[in-house]
């Protein structure tokens, strides 16, 4: 497996022009895929002109590969569409969605302000080379050591989730700190209960009625700058009236500077779902701010997934297939890669990304090789025959799959490439046994040396 990033060129491919062909699975999956894939003539799928072969024998499998031009065009995207409906505004990327300090350096680069919950992702931006003033910091449970942190590296807003942690800020405040208050805006979101956070059960953020005397307490305080109010109704969220109904409830909490209405925005899993155009929910978002909050507020949004889910997909090969009663096509990777599945039930696509040419006529159980039988990762895969060594891609798995990654059954986190024009480059590196081996007391070394 490579360490170094390396140009990995494949000369002939076709960026196909969209639609893509139809009566082909590419053609099928053509809008869950990276906005800047293709194929080789022989029938490879390429990704920022580079062909998935080539990846997985420069990188091995499983591997998280990111196609960096279509990344970067969907955050200007939300950057430049919420300015022009809005201008007095700001996009913050997400960071829990994808945290990795190449991920971190993009954000940075386009011009995106950014979203972190916890000490670990305030480190892995701060090694990035964010501006900390950039810097937005959640979380419904801060320490008073990871609000110091913050302090220290003068991270530009803290989002203040409850008055336990105002308790906590009072004891380290030194020098004056901007803040934000998280308030429950009263939507339930149309999503998987796990992702739904902004009904009046959620254990983030305070209920309105709560929320004056935490405000209270802030504009006291002389080193408090108080300065609006936080919401966050869920994710996935594919319904945009949603977002709205937000705002609206919002508002009346009061006037105030700032108004940051979250990220959630749901995307295109499956060939089969239709998701919202970014530009459908920023008008969404700004119709409501133009009917409820003063004319003169910053609207910030915070979006995750809608930035890096299409852009990012999972590459597998192929190690054992079973026809039995069902047909199993087990990869070399999966729960412990793929979370989202068994925490929402989100349905994914595959492709047999080394065969696009031919006729996908069997129908497979895709599974991983952890020990559960949860760990599917697609219901009846359109394949063709699954034969062992096949590359298999799961689309759309740009956000939240690398970020909840984990070891069960010993499983070592995969390795991130970012693709574009034709070269690769490696922006985290897969974990090895040794990395496995590391936390262990007393220090062990791994047996196989690696
Ligand atoms: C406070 C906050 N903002 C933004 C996001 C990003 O959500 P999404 O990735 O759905 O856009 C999350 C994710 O749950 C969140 O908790």
């Amino acid at each position: 497996m490579a360490t170094t990033s390396a140009p990995l060129t494949t000369a002939a491919h076709t960026r196909h022009a969209q639609p893509a062909p139809t009566g082909t699975r590419l053609g099928e999956l053509w809008d869950v895929l990276p906005e800047e894939s293709g194929s080789t003539p022989e029938g490879t799928l390429t990704l920022g002109g580079v062909s998935v072969t080539a990846l997985a024998e420069e990188y091995g499998t499983p591997l998280h590969i990111v196609d960096e031009t279509g990344l970067r065009r969907q955050i200007r995207r939300f950057i430049d569409g919420l300015r022009e409906r809005w201008p007095n505004s700001e996009v913050l990327y997400a960071s829990k969605s994808l945290p990795a300090v190449g991920m971190y350096r993009v954000a940075q680069e386009e011009g995106l302000s950014v979203d972190i919950a916890g000490g670990g992702e305030l480190q892995l931006a701060l090694a990035a080379g964010v501006d900390p003033a950039r810097l937005y910091f959640h979380g419904n449970a801060k320490t008073e050591a990871e609000l110091r942190m913050a302090l220290d590296a003068g991270v530009g807003t803290i989002i203040v989730d409850n008055e336990d942690e105002l308790d906590r800020l009072e004891r380290v405040i030194t020098r004056p700190q901007r803040l934000l208050l998280r308030v429950i805006p009263g939507v339930e979101a149309e999503t998987h209960a796990s992702q739904a956070t902004g009904g009046n059960d959620s254990k983030f953020g305070l209920p309105m009625d709560q929320a004056g005397h935490a405000i209270d307490r802030m504009r006291a305080h002389p080193l408090m700058e108080f300065e609006g109010v936080h919401l966050h109704i869920g994710s996935q969220i594919l319904n945009t009236r949603q977002f709205a109904q937000a705002v609206e409830n919002i508002s009346s909490v009061g006037t105030f500077a700032t108004y940051d209405v979250g990220g959630g925005l749901g995307v295109k899993y499956t060939y089969d779902e239709q998701a919202p155009k970014v530009e459908d929910y920023l008008d969404s978002i700004v119709q409501a701010a133009r009917a409820h909050l003063p004319a003169e507020a910053k609207i910030m949004i915070e979006p995750g997934r809608a930035i890096v889910a299409r852009a990012g997909v999972t590459l597998y090969r192929v190690v054992s297939v079973k026809r039995t009663g069902k047909v199993f096509v087990a990869v070399d990777g999966g729960l412990a890669d793929q979370m989202d599945i068994a925490l929402t039930d989100q349905r994914y696509e595959a492709i047999i990304a080394d065969r696009l040419t031919e006729p996908w006529t069997e129908e497979a159980q895709l599974v991983g090789r952890q020990c559960e039988s949860g760990d599917l990762l697609v219901d009846r895969a359109a394949f063709p025959p699954a034969r062992v060594g096949d590359l298999v891609v799961m689309p759309t798995t740009g956000a939240y799959a690398y970020t909840m990654s984990n070891n069960y059954n010993g499983a070592l986190k995969p390795a991130i490439v970012f693709v574009k024009d034709g070269a690769a480059r490696l922006v985290t590196r897969r974990e090895t046994y040794a990395d496995l081996l590391a936390t262990h007391e007393p220090a062990i070394t791994a047996p196989s040396g690696q």
